[in-house]
């Protein structure tokens, strides 16, 4: 992470997981375990449907809420989707966007991804676009060029302005909820070349200026090392994100790979 130059962020993703009353108890349980002092950025994306729950129920512990997903109509026929507009409403501020399940399951393409994500800005939302390989394509060594690929058509029309709210999770398909991390230094290595591309598309002054998270099977034995790479930012973390006191434990984590 560089301070100096872009926010430290520490997300949950937690996919379709807690009820309502789960939610409420997860709040009750995290609340006096957090830092006192703020330490990162620190968002929950829930389920859509307990937004507002998680809202009221985390108020005043300085952890955003966020959403996993959205449309990229502002309304319409449109059966069970959210569009950025009720999102924005809502107060929600950061939208995952393009995560591997949601390629795999739901038929999203890098092209409606690109869709949802200049959508997201539009309304005023802070995309976390999400890219990643498979291990069939890590196996072949074809990396680099997918994830420049899946990068730049994701930001494709993105002025430099708005290039500035979007954060970017390195997401690899094949450490995602595997218990397989990549190493700090494979994670790097991405993320790295993923400020390149940006780089190479804006300026310097962009790219250094972009929150890039790691995503896979982060925890909070391994945060550290992660986390104290040059060139990630934070995490997006699913399965320990679900743990009160190991979503705490990544926060202070994050709040002391900081401050060393
Ligand atoms: P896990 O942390 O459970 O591997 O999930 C990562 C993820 O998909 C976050 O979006």
């Amino acid at each position: 992470m560089n301070r100096k130059y872009r926010k430290t962020i520490i997300a949950g993703n937690w996919k379709m997981n807690k009820t309502a009353s789960e939610t409420v108890a997860f709040a009750n349980e995290i609340k006096p375990l957090l830092p006192k002092t703020r330490a990162c950025e620190a968002v929950l994306c829930v389920p859509a449907l307990n937004i507002t729950t998680a809202q009221k129920a985390l108020k005043g512990c300085r952890i955003s809420v966020g959403a996993q997903t959205l449309h990229y109509e502002k309304s319409g026929a449109f059966t069970g989707e959210i569009s950025a507009d009720m999102l924005d409403d809502l107060g929600v501020k950061y939208v995952i966007i393009g995560h591997s399940e949601r390629r795999e399951y739901y038929g999203e393409t890098d092209a409606t991804v690109n869709r949802k994500v200049l959508a997201a800005l539009a309304a005023g939302l802070t995309p976390i676009v999400c890219v990643g390989e498979s291990l069939d394509q890590r196996m072949l060594g074809v990396e680099k060029e997918l994830l420049a690929y899946q990068l730049m058509t994701a930001i494709s029309g993105v002025s430099a302005e708005d290039m500035k709210r979007i954060v970017i999770a390195y997401e690899p398909v094949w450490a995602i909820g595997t218990g397989k991390t990549a190493t700090s230094e494979q994670a790097q290595e991405v993320c790295e070349h993923i400020r390149a591309c940006i780089r190479k598309k804006y300026d310097a002054r962009i790219a250094r200026g972009v929150s890039i998270l790691y995503g896979g099977s982060m925890n909070v034995k391994n945060a550290a090392e992660l986390l104290k790479m040059p060139d990630i930012d934070g995490g997006l973390i699913g399965g320990a994100s679900l743990k009160p006191a190991d979503f705490a434990q990544l926060i202070e984590i994050s709040a002391q790979v900081e401050n060393e």
